[in-house]
């Protein structure tokens, strides 16, 4: 019998593009998706995946179709605790979601660290019994603790993975949302600033990852969930407290970033000058409605090395560069502003 696939977020950025990625690689899985709204576009795209209305609230909906399931991928709300528990309430299968692990994230790190070059680089094999302690107020912490609590008391029913990308480039290949947030974000800033900007030294690093290299390793993940339920075998190394993965495919700094966004930005007639220019902490925490979010996106370091997926699942990034396409995903953002970083910051502590 086919596998029966049940997938969140599938109109998004990175849902979307799994989405995409699964149904070309293999057509005969029974996919089915839970979407807020089905639009003409969906159905032609995807005549053959299953619909069902929900959202994230839906807990009894979410529930059912987990438990007709034997895949689910969760790729929508790494924030939305109402959902996971929901999905994960009959879960029989193997679960996936998508989050991600910022060491020093705006939220918890002290104001010297901005700008300035942590050398911790995590791993996601040599740190799983850190990443598993990390406290509550880390990005998507709570989602993630609900994953490693299911696999520590279900685990012999429940196999589940977490998928953790670092921010994520390139256009993505999904019915609705193709653009991710780092670039739009910062080109925002960037309109507001009048220039280009990194924080103190603008030292601090970032992971980076293609959105066609974060897809490979769902693919991968998928077929591995595949195999098992075929064989009967779990690999104990792929899931549960070892199902953590980090997709990296690049480090850059982010002085570097500022710089060659810069010189896009202005090239484009969008800024006056290239050169990007030192802000301070001040000026960092009045951008985005003093959210703090530029802190997170810009200023800190989010160092991680992918060694399980290369190690257990054969997975090598083989897609372009950030600065490859950086010109391209300006100017996605510039042609067509799919991301409005009002109506994320307006959803964001509006999570159950
Ligand atoms: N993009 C990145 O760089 C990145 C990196 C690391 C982690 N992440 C995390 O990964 C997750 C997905 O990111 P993304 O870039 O793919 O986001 P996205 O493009 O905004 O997609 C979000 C998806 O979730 C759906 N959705 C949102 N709220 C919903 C609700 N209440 N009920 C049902 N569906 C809902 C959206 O459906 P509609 O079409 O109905 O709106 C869409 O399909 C997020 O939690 C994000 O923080 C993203």
């Amino acid at each position: 019998m086919a596998p029966r696939i049940l997938i969140t977020g599938s109109t998004g950025y990175i849902g979307g593009s799994v989405l995409a990625a699964i149904t070309r690689a293999h057509p005969g899985y029974a996919v089915t998706a839970i979407l807020r709204k089905v639009s003409q576009n969906y159905v032609d795209a995807y005549p053959r995946v299953k619909t069902i209305v929900g959202d994230y609230d839906s807990a009894d909906i979410l529930a059912d179709a987990a438990s007709q399931s034997d895949i689910v991928i969760h790729a929508g709300d790494s924030e939305h605790k109402g959902a996971m528990k929901a999905l994960l309430r009959h879960c029989v299968g193997k679960m996936r979601k998508v989050g991600e692990v910022d060491e020093e994230s705006g939220r918890s790190a002290p104001t010297e660290t901005f700008g300035v070059l942590s050398p911790r680089v995590w791993s996601d094999v040599d740190d799983v019994e850190e990443i598993a302690r990390l406290p509550e107020d880390r990005i998507h912490r709570p989602v993630d603790k609900l994953v490693f609590e299911a696999a520590a008391a279900h685990g012999a029913h429940i196999q589940t993975a977490i998928v953790f990308p670092p921010h994520v480039y390139g256009r993505g290949h999904g019915p609705g949302i193709t653009q991710s947030y780092m670039v739009p974000f910062f080109y925002d800033a960037i309109i507001a600033h009048k220039s280009a900007f990194y924080i103190a030294k603008g030292e601090n690093a970032r992971s980076l990852v293609h959105i066609e290299d974060v897809v490979s390793l769902y693919v991968s993940l998928v077929e591995e969930a595949v195999k098992s339920l075929d064989t009967g075998t779990v690999r104990d190394e792929c899931w549960g407290k070892n199902g953590l993965y980090f997709t990296v495919s690049t480090e850059l700094v982010w002085k570097d970033i500022a710089a060659a966004t810069g010189k896009i930005m202005a090239s484009l007639g969008l800024i006056d000058s290239a050169e990007p220019t030192e802000c301070t902490v001040d000026e960092f925490r009045s951008m985005f409605g003093g959210s703090g979010l530029s802190f997170h996106m810009f200023g800190t370091n989010s160092r991680s090395r992918a060694d399980r997926g290369r190690s257990f699942l054969g997975w090598k990034p083989k897609a372009p560069g950030f600065f490859e396409v950086l010109e391209a995903d300006i100017l996605d953002h510039h042609n067509d502003e799919q991301r409005d970083v009002k109506a994320v910051l307006a959803s964001l502590g509006k999570k159950k």
